[in-house]
């Protein structure tokens, strides 16, 4: 294992990201070698810490962290604080010196990494400045991470985009879909393209209908105020779920690499089309929950929410894309806020034998084999067929083979970030989003919106907090002769 040499510069070193999700980042990193002496990382953020506090923030954000107190102090050492006003271009100077002299003390053959772990009003000021105060590196590698948020509709992150790009290029820019560094999410490809069993019959002849289900049981706690601003559909479909779409339906890239998996991504997001106001209305539900005995507050009595709020906490969905591989097929997608339980799955769900000659229960048919990947919060993936019960009936029954990872498999498998910090320092760009891909996304998300903001409290299904959504969600694929696979927590 080779150890990687960078300088990381965080901007936002005192917030809530770097702390909880950085630093145990960069951390197990470290841990396992892959960062050793060569790196260092400069904190910045207006409140004026010392380094000694730093450390300190930075060692309590390690409880918990495998090894001992003297490994995560001689970890905190690494790290730098500079109280620094991002809008600030003379703080940028300070910044430069701070870098050059760590660049030298380290080692680190000038590599840099700006991390933009602060509100997206902030990142074309930070790239910009950093551009012109010269702290972009001649020596080795420059670049950007851009954290979601990545703008609000097409049209501003068009703006940031363009922004950014005047300091970076498309190749230094690495845009964060914590999604695509997790566990199951990176299975997606083995399983699709190492597996001929599934290879041959990923497409309309078999698959009879995708479901997508990011489901989370806690409400807005403290992101109240970004949450009104964005909702479900710019939080979670925009970003997460798109990418899953992208992954799961993509064709076979010509090789394992980043721009071949980002071209082959791009192609099958320019086939789905956006909506007409009629297709919204008839493709797309959006709820928002209310509270009651033991699930507490609705979303409208919240802190920092309007009372008469229209943001949706609950989006589901129908997807089709315009392609040979999928004419027909199509892709159900539901997310929500104080859904009855948090899990995030995929279900791929196949077309039943035709022409069945086998003895069924009662008069059931044969079912749909379900290939269903658990993203979270357990990690793992079932395959349901159809066998023979159990016993002297020679009925058709169902049954699963099931592969969840044990907790010695867990322990391997790195948190999102981890992962996605070891890929920025290789340069590895597959598990990041490329522009065109937000660019289409954004797309289609804004006829939606268009058409919700014009609705305002029309068509807002309220659902009660503690079940799975609006009855609205079960209806959309009802029209279609189908049901939602994972219909909520199994019953006591
Ligand atoms: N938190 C999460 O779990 C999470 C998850 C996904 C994505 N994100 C994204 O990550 C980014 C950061 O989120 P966060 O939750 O960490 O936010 P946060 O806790 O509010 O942190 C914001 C940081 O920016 C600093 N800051 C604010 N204004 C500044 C200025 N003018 N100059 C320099 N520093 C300034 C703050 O410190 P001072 O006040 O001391 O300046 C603080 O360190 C956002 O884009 C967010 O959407 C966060």
């Amino acid at each position: 294992m080779t150890e990687k040499r960078a300088l990381f510069i965080i901007f936002g070193g005192s917030g809530d990201l770097a702390q909880r999700k950085l630093y145990p980042a960069l951390y197990g990193l470290y841990y396992q070698g892959r960062l050793a002496k060569h790196f260092a990382v400069i904190g910045t953020a207006r409140r004026p810490w010392t380094d000694d506090h730093y450390h300190d923030v930075i060692k309590q954000s390690l409880v918990g962290a495998p090894g001992s107190a003297h490994q995560k102090a001689e970890f905190a050492d690494h790290f730098y604080y500079q109280s620094h006003d991002v809008t600030d271009a003379a703080h940028y100077v300070t910044l430069r010196d701070l870098a050059a002299k760590l660049d030298q003390q380290y080692a680190l053959d000038g590599n840099r990494v700006f991390y933009m772990a602060m509100a997206p009003r902030f990142f074309a000021t930070i790239a910009e400045h950093v551009k012109s105060e010269k702290l972009l590196s001649d020596k080795g590698f420059n670049r950007l991470i851009v954290e979601k948020p990545f703008g609000r509709d097409f049209a501003s992150a068009k703006q940031l985009n363009d922004d950014i790009s005047q300091a970076f290029t498309e190749n230094q820019i690495y845009r964060i879909d914590h999604y695509l560094g997790k566990e199951m999410v990176q299975d997606i490809m083995p399983l699709r393209f190492a597996n001929p069993l599934f290879e041959h019959v990923w497409s309309k002849d078999f698959i009879d209908n995708i479901q997508i289900t990011l489901a989370e049981d806690i409400g807005v706690e403290e992101r109240a105020g970004y949450y009104e601003t964005a909702g479900a559909l710019r939080d979670m479909v925009q970003n997460h779920i798109f990418q899953i779409i992208a992954m799961l339906t993509m064709e076979k890239p010509v090789k394992y690499d980043a721009p071949s998996i980002h071209a082959a991504k791009r192609a099958v997001l320019a086939d789905i089309k956006p909506y007409t106001p009629a297709q919204v209305h008839a493709n797309f539900v959006r709820g928002q929950y209310v509270g009651g005995d033991n699930v507490g507050l609705s979303y409208r009595e919240e802190d920092n929410i309007a009372s008469d709020s229209t943001v949706e906490t609950y989006v589901a969905g129908r997807v089709d894309i315009a392609n040979d591989r999928w004419q027909g097929v199509p892709i159900y997608l539901r997310t929500g806020k104080k859904l009855a339980e948090k899990q995030s799955r995929i279900d791929i769900v196949f077309k039943p034998t035709e022409n069945n000659i086998l003895p069924t229960a009662g008069d059931t048919s044969v079912g749909s084999d379900v290939l269903t990947l658990i993203i979270e919060p357990e990690t793992g993936m079932h395959l349901t067929l159809n066998g023979k019960a159990i016993g002297v009936s020679d009925a058709v029954s169902p049954f699963t083979l099931d592969h969840a990872l044990d907790q010695d498999e867990l322990a391997k498998a790195p948190e999102a970030y981890q992962r996605l910090m070891l890929n920025i320092l290789e340069g590895n760009k597959l598990t990041f989003t490329h522009w065109q891909e937000l660019a289409a996304s954004w797309h289609f998300i804004d006829a939606i919106r268009t058409v919700w903001d014009n609705d305002g409290a029309d068509g807002l299904a309220f659902y009660n907090s503690g079940t799975m959504g609006p009855r609205e969600a079960d209806e959309l694929l009802a029209r279609d002769n189908r049901q939602w696979v994972w219909q909520g927590p199994a019953a006591d």
